[in-house]
């Protein structure tokens, strides 16, 4: 089934300078890339991205990471693909969520670590079912930064300017 997902590489990954061997990995699944920005990630957004995980202990810790506060490294490398089962084919390149137990050929397993305080920095961020990747992206991206409409889109009018956003 045609799919996409948003992949974030997180800040640890952009601090250890694996940009490139990331891209590398994910450009094996021969999925296309549709979107793609460096941003820098508020508290807000980060909490917004990891809402469901809320009552857990390490929360507070994940946002830390997400933010780039813990890696003094304020960026994300934000990425849609899209492409024949473009969400399974990326989380298994990306491996499981704690990187000791993610194959060691997985993006994960290979540059994922667990902090001493238990934190799983694991490098990259892979939506993990339909309903998440939409609610991901249309977090992440407006419509104008897709190349193509993944999801319907209305026209506003704000300022005299008008803009497409998400339904
Ligand atoms: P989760 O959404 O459960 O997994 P995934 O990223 O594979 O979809 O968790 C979000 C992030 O929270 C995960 O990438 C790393 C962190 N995390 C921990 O540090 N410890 C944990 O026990 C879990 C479950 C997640």
């Amino acid at each position: 089934m045609l799919n996409q997902t948003l992949i974030l590489i997180k800040p640890d990954g952009l601090k250890k300078s694996l940009t490139g061997n990331i891209l590398t990995r994910l450009s094996e699944t021969k999925l296309e890339i549709v979107a793609a920005k460096i941003i820098r990630v508020t508290p807000e957004m980060a909490e917004a991205h990891y809402c469901h995980l809320k009552e857990k202990t390490f929360f507070k810790e994940l946002i830390s990471y997400l933010t780039g506060e813990l890696h003094q490294r304020k960026k994300v490398m934000a990425m849609v693909y899209w492409g024949e089962d473009a969400i399974q084919k990326i989380r298994e390149i990306a491996g499981a969520t704690n990187p000791e137990e993610a194959s060691p050929t997985s993006i994960r397993g290979q540059f994922g670590r667990i902090t001493t305080k238990g934190l799983y920095e694991n490098v990259v961020h892979a939506s993990a079912i339909e309903s998440d990747a939409e609610r991901e992206i249309k977090l992440w991206f407006d419509p104008d930064e897709i190349i193509f409409d993944l999801y319907p889109t209305r026209i506003v009018t704000t300022g005299g300017r008008k803009v497409r956003v998400w339904i």
